[in-house]
């Protein structure tokens, strides 16, 4: 059997030598593309593998009709929006990922990029602290979860908004259920986003909300770039110079957002969240683990494409 680990953005070596020796003790073959420049080269290894590991790569329908034994896709990380799911359960390919691994990681810099915008981008001025003030979690999964605890550490009220989680599970976390988005967004000087890509979320949070916020508001997009209404966005921000947005991925019109406001925008480069070692490691290895128990005992437990 052959695994192939396709990774735009490669992990660190130490979980790439984790994942190898995962599936070289399984017998199987490890097949490594890294930092790939364009498709073709994906399209080009995954004529004969039975299962690739992934982390934000796309795999369409193009990759599926070229992978002709393939068994499992497994995305390392948590969101699998990358993935064409209607395809590959058409194709009878198993879609996998691996919550909560790498859910540390992405709310650590929550906070590396909340503190950096309360204190002006650390560009020398007087800013503020985040002791005492507000933080509204924009969806309680595994990353919102990790947010609450770090943010109690900060000594922070933190409020939760999760209409798939119960309020008893949102309360036993020491956080404050809210039912709607606009208590979320008006009751909180921050807010951080954590709800998945969905045709439902795109573009869901623009300037009705944004508007809302108030004053110093800080919206913090860990998320997914597609689930911002930039046009709204850069509206409500126009109108509101206290306002500010971080992002942990480009959006489409970062140069415009950049030129308009400057200091009050910040983006990394490309999606830093999971770029950690540890996360590479838990999340790296926890898909391992999932392809050899599902190639050599069928067990698919994380199965996102049912
Ligand atoms: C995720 O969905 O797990 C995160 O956004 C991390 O994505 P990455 O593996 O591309 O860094």
């Amino acid at each position: 059997m052959k695994v192939l680990v396709a990774t735009e953005k490669p992990f660190a070596a130490v979980a790439v030598d984790g994942i190898r020796q995962v599936i070289n003790e399984a017998g199987y073959e490890l097949v490594l593309l890294e930092k790939y420049a364009d498709k073709q080269e994906l399209l080009n290894v995954v004529a004969d593998v039975d299962a690739i590991i992934i982390r934000s790569d796309i795999v369409d329908q193009e990759v599926l009709d070229a992978a002709n034994n393939l068994k499992i896709v497994v995305r390392a990380g948590a969101g699998y929006d990358n993935i064409d799911l209607a395809a590959s359960k058409a194709k009878g390919v198993v879609a996998q990922n691996t919550p909560g691994q790498n859910s540390n990681a992405v709310a650590e810099l929550v906070f590396g990029m909340t503190v950096m915008a309360v204190r002006n981008m650390y560009n020398g001025t007087s800013g503020t602290e985040l002791k005492g003030k507000t933080i509204g979690i924009h969806a309680f999964g595994q990353v919102g979860r990790n947010v609450a605890r770090i943010a109690k550490g900060f000594e922070m009220g933190v409020s939760a908004l999760d209409p798939y989680c119960p309020d008893d599970v949102i309360s036993a976390a020491g956080v404050t259920p809210v039912h709607s988005v606009e208590e979320l967004y008006s009751k909180n000087q921050f807010v951080s986003l954590h709800i998945p890509a969905t045709a439902e979320t795109k573009k869901s949070v623009g300037y009705d909300l944004v508007k809302l916020m108030p004053k110093n508001g800080v919206l913090i997009n860990t998320a997914r770039k597609e689930v911002i209404d930039e046009e709204g966005l850069a509206k409500a921000m126009e109108e509101r110079p206290d306002i500010k947005y971080v992002a942990d991925i480009k959006p489409d019109s970062a140069e415009e957002l950049k030129a308009k406001f400057g200091d009050r925008v910040f983006f990394t480069p490309k999606k830093m969240g999971a770029q950690t070692a540890e996360a590479n490691i838990n999340a790296g290895i926890a898909a391992a683990h999932q392809v050899v128990a599902f190639l050599r005992d069928g067990i698919n437990r994380f199965q996102v494409n049912k």
